[in-house]
């Protein structure tokens, strides 16, 4: 036997070397052979002969309006209708086709797999009547255009700093600003006074993002900063509330009033952000090679006459979505507390780990202890997946599948990541408030695969990053200084399905540990 491999040395270079080019051919035979299957099935996705997807019989006029009433949470119902249709179903929401889908597969079969098939936006009137009677001036509710696709790569530098950058450097130094304000208001206010969370966490989050957006902080008295933090809060829960009439547009003409409302309180966000930030940084612009900001970045694009040719009046649109991000921050820090004041042990674990990373008494916890941190990270996360706060629907942009069944062009696509979050067959105890599941036993931080609370794919939430950056310097510098204590005889059970609060929610005492 041994004879058949007595070769000689250059011979067997010669058999190495044609045994590696004929494997690296066949992997690459194999690579296209998978690539030429999986372009196969894509073309061969929508084919005239598939079927819809089950689901139950719609009534006229309203449709299937009525499945929904009676749940907490529209997503509740969506799970038990799942149970009996299937995972992938359909409904009709007034007149509107939509289509429910349930399960982890079938959810990123929609967002990623066929993300360039289901890319469009709902057209509500609502979102149009938000955005001065066009959607399409929305980062979030516009359909898929060149346009969005150079605007989330504008944003890209700005809203995902990377660690240890520039620009992370920068959001932290700004962190640890608006974090001093808020120790000194608190200790203001001592430890017998119940304090209202939301306004003090909505104007820190708020100069946060104008200084790190658009290089401009505010005094905390300023009464034209605090209107806008009230206006952008309003509108933020305008956009969190699901409206009948978005199914039903025959009702909008009993919202009109509210809507012209709205409008005005779109109007006064624009009078202050081009007043107090944008006017004199476009008086004063010059081409520079990077941009400073935020406003820099658009700016450049605007007068630089980039393409794709967007007006200065999309420009600040875009803006106003961003800059009003510190909302959505904002309402969820107060949830948070809410979540942590009926949990004491759980902040004693958040100031234990500070003091386990380092972080000695007098000294702030900074980002760059957020990988030492993991559980804190976790009572962020914990607190996200109980509030369950939807993903924004899709639409199919053309005819297409999903699971194998027909799916019309127009079609509002529902992906149902509450049962994601709240499965027993997903989460240990998911009722329950345990950030120590987002922790390996190896004391790193562990999200699992069926965790999409900012969606995927090409929509995917483009502020992700600001609400872990800000939400965890936040939460782990008030647990590892404050005990969060609830106001006797007050409720605190943490609305869930969406994101935000009434202005006047959580009050909170807080003591210096
Ligand atoms: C506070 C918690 C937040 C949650 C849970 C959240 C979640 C989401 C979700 C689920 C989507 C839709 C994803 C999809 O359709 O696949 C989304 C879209 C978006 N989010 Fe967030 N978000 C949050 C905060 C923020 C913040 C602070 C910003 C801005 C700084 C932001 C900017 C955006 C934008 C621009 C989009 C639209 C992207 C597109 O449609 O192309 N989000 N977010």
């Amino acid at each position: 036997m041994e004879s058949l491999f007595a070769m000689s040395a250059s011979t067997s270079l010669l058999l190495c070397a044609a045994l590696v080019v004929a494997a690296l051919f066949l992997a690459d035979r194999a690579r296209q052979a998978r690539a030429s299957a999986k372009a196969k099935l894509l073309e061969s996705e929508y084919s005239g002969d598939l079927q819809p997807p089950p689901g139950p019989h719609a009534w006229p006029v309203i449709g299937n309006l009525h499945l929904l009433a009676g749940y907490a949470v529209p997503y509740q119902a969506f799970g038990d209708l799942a149970r009996r249709y299937g995972n992938v179903f359909k409904l009709s929401l007034g007149t509107t086709p939509c289509v429910v889908v349930n399960g982890l597969a079938n959810i990123k079969e929609v967002l990623v797999a066929k993300g360039a098939q289901f890319d469009g936006r709902p057209n509500f009137r609502r979102y149009h009547e938000l955005f001065c009677g066009d959607k399409e001036n929305s980062l979030a509710f516009c359909d898929w255009s060149s346009v969005q696709k150079a605007r989330r790569e504008m944003l890209r530098a700005h809203t995902f700093p990377r660690a240890m950058s520039a620009r992370w450097t920068q959001l932290d130094g700004l962190l640890g600003v608006e974090l001093d304000e808020v120790r000194g208001r608190l200790d203001a206010a001592g430890p017998g006074q119940a304090v209202e969370a939301k306004p003090l966490l909505l104007a820190a989050c708020a100069n946060v993002f104008t200084s790190y957006f658009c290089s401009k902080r505010f005094q905390l008295n300023d009464p034209a900063f605090n209107d806008m933090v009230r206006n952008f809060d309003r509108i933020f829960y305008e956009v969190n509330q699901g409206y009948a009439a978005d199914f039903l547009p025959w009702l909008l003409p009993l919202h009109s009033r509210h809507l012209s409302t709205l409008a005005g309180w779109s109007h006064k966000i624009r009078d202050f952000m081009t007043d107090e930030i944008v006017q004199e940084r476009l008086d004063s612009w010059e081409r520079a090679e990077t941009a400073e900001d935020y406003v820099d970045e658009l700016i450049g694009h605007v007068r630089g006459n980039a393409e794709p040719a967007i007006t200065w009046d999309t420009a600040m649109f875009a803006l106003e979505d961003i800059v009003g991000g510190h909302s959505a921050v904002g309402n969820l820090l107060v949830k948070v507390l809410g979540y942590v004041a009926a949990h004491p042990e759980v902040q004693d674990r958040v100031h234990e780990e500070a003091v386990r990373a380092g972080v000695v008494q007098g000294k702030a916890v900074t980002l760059a202890d957020r990988t030492l941190m993991p559980y804190t990270e976790g009572v962020v996360l914990e607190s996200i997946r109980l509030i369950s706060s939807p993903i924004v629907p899709h639409v199919a942009n053309q005819d297409a599948s999903i699971a194998g069944h027909r799916v019309e062009k127009d079609t509002l696509i529902f992906l149902n990541n509450y049962e994601l979050n709240m499965s027993p067959s997903l989460w240990t105890k998911p009722e329950e408030f345990m950030p120590e599941r987002f922790v390996s036993p190896e004391g790193r931080l562990s999200k699992p695969e069926h965790f999409l609370p900012f969606g995927g794919g090409r929509r995917s939430c483009m502020g992700y990053k600001m609400v872990q950056y800000v939400c965890f310097a936040t939460v782990a510098n008030l647990l590892n200084e404050y005990r969060v204590l609830p106001v006797q005889g007050r409720d605190y059970t943490v609305p869930i399905g969406n994101l935000a609060l009434p202005w006047d929610s959580f009050q909170f005492h807080f003591e210096r540990r």
